[in-house]
């Protein structure tokens, strides 16, 4: 008798060389667009913000180690996956599961990290909001000469409403749905062209004020001068969750774009330029903010408004400073709306595979009910703000939820399907990798290195190491 596995594998047996829901149309674009995915908040506004909430030096460190131990295997792995696969993260971990002898159930991961963008994007899309009422704040020339207790008003004002909030969220989930109804290829390639550049032009300027401040060391020492009697289990925990944030690890984003790479694109290495770029932006947005919070009295810790309280005060003290500050703010939230369509990309691939709807109406459907759990992390700065559990509000426990739980636990499953049950010759033959070192090196640490250290970070909250 025929089982359904049966017949589900014989249909997958020659793999696809194309995903039905389109292709890039070189490498370069795919670099580009995955760069213009994992690069966005979590460099400019997370990173500071954890960094600073978690001791500095130490936090960076690990996660920086996290990034080269972790996060790029599994990049190249996830983009593999997604380019054998050719579907959305569900299906495309059951098709590999499949054909490589195993349970279908594997897909099970594809669906946390279908569910881990979705959370994600509800709070993303909010932050994404701040930056976009700061071009108008910027460009009416509010942070001109501004103190720091003006640009703290400006802040709380904004956060305090959530009218305002809603009104501003309401425009990015527009604009994130209206780009992925028109497909994931179009326009993102030029976008990433042209803001790359300029984001780095004046996150350099930046970094050249605070040299001016006089706490340009002590800035550099705080971010860098590791001490480890600041770290706790909770900040390592932290620090991985960071690494996946940042580079988009386990939230469906890189499986869904690998699904539309050509044949001849070379995975590792794109992984690498992918985290080489992510981890340089990242550290020029703190080596660019700390000098700025210490020469102004500011606390490291304040938490998710760090960049909102203290990059205005940098624009308002350089020549310039108002046009300066609209770019920035300008690029900012072009480099989030490359990041939101990536991930509300993966939720319209499954709805649009599973249920043969127009990319249209699957766009709709998944931004609309993004956009109404947003309401919670909205709520959660003003009249929610006295409700929590944990001590935290309804923010900053999805926040903790899917990037320190769900990401890394996300991140074990893949870890362990490639290390451990994906069949040798479909990974050498997607890697395509000429030196039979690399992919020893590589299997390693999927095998052993990432998924170790992922349940070794766990097992050391639990207090259990
Ligand atoms: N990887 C995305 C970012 O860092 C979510 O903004």
């Amino acid at each position: 008798m025929t089982t359904l596995n049966d017949s589900l594998r014989s249909k997958i047996m020659t793999p696809t060389t194309k995903s039905a829901l389109g292709q890039w149309s070189s490498g370069w674009t795919f670099i580009l667009a995955t760069t213009g995915a994992a690069v966005g908040l979590g460099n400019i506004w997370k990173f500071p913000y954890v960094a600073g909430a978690n001791g500095g030096g130490a936090f960076v460190l690990v996660y920086l180690a996290c990034i080269a131990l972790i996060g790029v295997p599994l990049l190249t792995a996830e983009i593999m996956l997604g380019r054998r696969g050719r579907q959305n993260p569900i299906y495309s971990m059951r098709n590999v599961a499949l054909e490589s002898n195993r349970s279908p159930r594997w897909k099970l991961a594809g669906v946390l990290c279908i569910l881990s963008g979705f959370f994600i994007l509800s709070y993303y899309s909010v932050i994404a909001g701040w930056a976009l009422s700061y071009v108008i704040e910027s460009s009416l020339g509010h942070f001109k000469g501004a103190t720091a207790q003006q640009v703290q008003e400006i802040f709380s004002t904004l956060t305090n409403s959530p009218l305002r909030l809603i009104f501003w969220n309401t425009i990015i989930m527009m604009g994130t749905v209206t780009m992925v109804m028109f497909g994931v290829q179009k326009g993102l390639e030029r976008t990433v062209r042209f803001i790359f550049p300029g984001l780095i032009i004046i996150l350099f300027l930046l970094v050249f004020y605070a040299g001016t401040t006089g706490y340009f060391r002590q800035g550099l020492a705080f971010l860098f001068a590791p001490n480890f009697s600041t770290l706790t289990a909770n900040g390592v925990l932290i620090a991985l969750g960071q690494a996946f944030f940042t580079l988009s690890i386990a939230y469906g984003t890189i499986m869904t774009y690998g699904a539309y790479v050509p044949n001849n694109v070379s995975i590792a290495k794109t992984s690498i330029i992918i985290a080489g770029a992510d981890t340089f932006i990242a550290l020029l947005a703190g080596i660019a903010i700390f000098p700025i919070v210490f020469a102004y009295g500011l606390a490291p810790d304040s938490g998710a408004g760090l960049i909102f309280q203290t990059l205005p005060i940098s624009f308002g003290n350089i020549h310039f400073g108002t046009l300066f500050a609209t770019l920035f703010f300008i690029m900012l939230v072009f480099t989030a709306f490359t990041t939101s369509i990536s991930i509300l990309e993966p939720s319209v691939a499954f709805l649009i595979e599973k249920y043969k709807i127009s990319r249209k109406s699957a766009a709709m459907f998944a931004g609309g009910a993004c956009w109404l759990f947003s309401f919670g992390t909205i709520f959660s700065f003003n009249i929610w703000s006295g409700y929590k559990l944990f001590g935290l509000t309804f923010f900053e426990i999805i926040d903790y939820l899917t990037v320190n739980i769900m990401l890394p636990l996300g991140g074990l499953l893949i870890t362990v399907f490639v290390g451990w049950r994906m069949k040798k010759k479909f990974i050498l033959s997607e890697l395509k990798l000429k030196d039979p070192l690399s992919y020893k090196g590589f299997i390693f640490c999927l095998k052993i290195i990432t998924p170790l250290a992922i349940v070794s970070i766990f097992l050391n909250l639990t207090g259990m190491i």
